[in-house]
């Protein structure tokens, strides 16, 4: 066990000692959580191959499972990794941001980071205390979600210590991830894009700066038996509750009649829009937003399915969404936390 020092720092007002102290704790090779605007990061030296081997022992996560790598400025990729002209297209439209870009890596990345891969994943947040920490450790922070291999991404830092308290060297509370889902990633072949992870960069945002956009099938569909996935972390089964997440797809109206005679007669949890609580009995009954909101419902999907794993229920239902926009992030992990159990109502 070790003893995970928190520190509280204000977005608004941030404190740049605390900042520098946890900075040190990334030079000096140790694990340091933090806030940015998609979900809460794991953070270690990126250039520290022995850094990186804590990271996959503190969650539990497959070591062939790459990480991200995160930098203060769209520029600093080419320390780590070599750049063209289609990635400072998509720097210049979409960072500081959600989207995360796959690249050749250089040789100052260690294969422990990449999973032994040639390529590595870079992304430059835009969240204060993020970018704060980074500059302050002069070294691109790798980072994948600090949850524990299994368990959603952590949207706040209360599920951050939930999982890794004891675990790791410090958690900085930077408060509530504004998008709540992780970031969009994309592999550049050419002059296209193929989108490996929906986020919050859609693909309509990705075509007004790419002509081809592809999407990889693994994004929607369940990979086949004997298929390579394009990114490691398709194969692997994300998150699955205790509970059977079953997704019920039909018009919205009757996804309410299903809630209801559900409610009479299972014991079950339900995800619902904000319009259908006045209709509802109020017991094991999560509340992710207005139905045309996506953005709330991104924001507190991660959160939902932590709490809807926690009522003890048989079964949690939840509306299948609408692969369009910032839906098709949400699909993404709903259909994978579901292992694509879909009933047509
Ligand atoms: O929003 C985010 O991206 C968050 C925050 C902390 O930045 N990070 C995150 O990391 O979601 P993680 O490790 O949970 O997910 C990273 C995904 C994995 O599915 C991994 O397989 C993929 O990125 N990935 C990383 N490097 C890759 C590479 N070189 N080629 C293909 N996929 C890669
Ligand atoms: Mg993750």
């Amino acid at each position: 066990m070790i003893d995970t020092e928190i520190f509280k720092i204000d977005p608004e007002n941030i404190n740049g000692s605390a900042v520098a102290r946890c900075a040190k704790i990334i030079k000096s090779g140790g694990l340091v959580a933090f806030p940015t605007e998609t979900v809460y990061g794991l953070g270690a030296d990126a250039t520290d191959k022995t850094a990186a081997k804590k990271i996959y022992a503190a969650k539990g996560r497959p070591s062939d499972n790459p990480l991200i790598i995160h930098v203060a400025r769209p520029e600093d990729a080419e320390r780590y990794a070599y750049t063209c002209e289609l990635y400072y297209r998509l720097a210049e439209a979409f960072m500081p941001g959600p989207l995360t870009v796959i690249l050749k890596k250089r040789d100052i990345v260690p294969d422990e980071v990449t999973g032994g891969l040639d390529s590595v994943a870079v992304r430059c947040p835009s969240h204060a205390v993020a970018r704060e920490l980074i500059k302050a450790a002069d070294v691109a922070i790798a980072a994948p979600s600090a949850n524990l291999s299994g368990s959603p991404s952590p949207t706040c830092a209360e599920h951050v210590a939930g999982d890794m308290s004891g675990r790791i060297d410090a958690i900085i509370d930077g408060g509530i991830c504004e998008i709540g889902l992780e970031s969009t990633i994309v592999k550049i072949d050419g002059e296209s894009v193929t989108m490996l992870r929906p986020g919050g960069i859609t693909v309509d945002a990705l075509r007004c700066v790419c002509e081809h956009v592809e999407i990889a099938s693994a994004v929607t569909e369940a990979l086949g038996e004997n298929e390579r996935p394009l990114s490691p972390g398709m194969k692997y089964r994300h998150y699955a509750p205790s509970a059977q997440l079953v997704l019920l797809d039909g018009k919205d109206s009757d996804v309410t009649e299903f809630f209801l005679n559900a409610q009479k007669n299972e014991n079950c949890a339900l995800i619902c829009y904000s319009e259908e609580l006045s209709v509802l009995d109020g017991r094991k009954v999560i509340d992710v937003g207005a139905r045309d909101d996506l953005a709330s419902q991104a924001q507190r999907l991660f959160g939902a399915l932590r709490e809807a794993d926690g009522f003890g229920a048989d079964v949690i239902y939840a509306h299948l969404p609408k692969q369009e926009g910032l839906g098709l992030a949400l699909y993404n992990r709903l259909i994978r936390a579901a292992a694509h159990t879909v009933k047509k109502i």
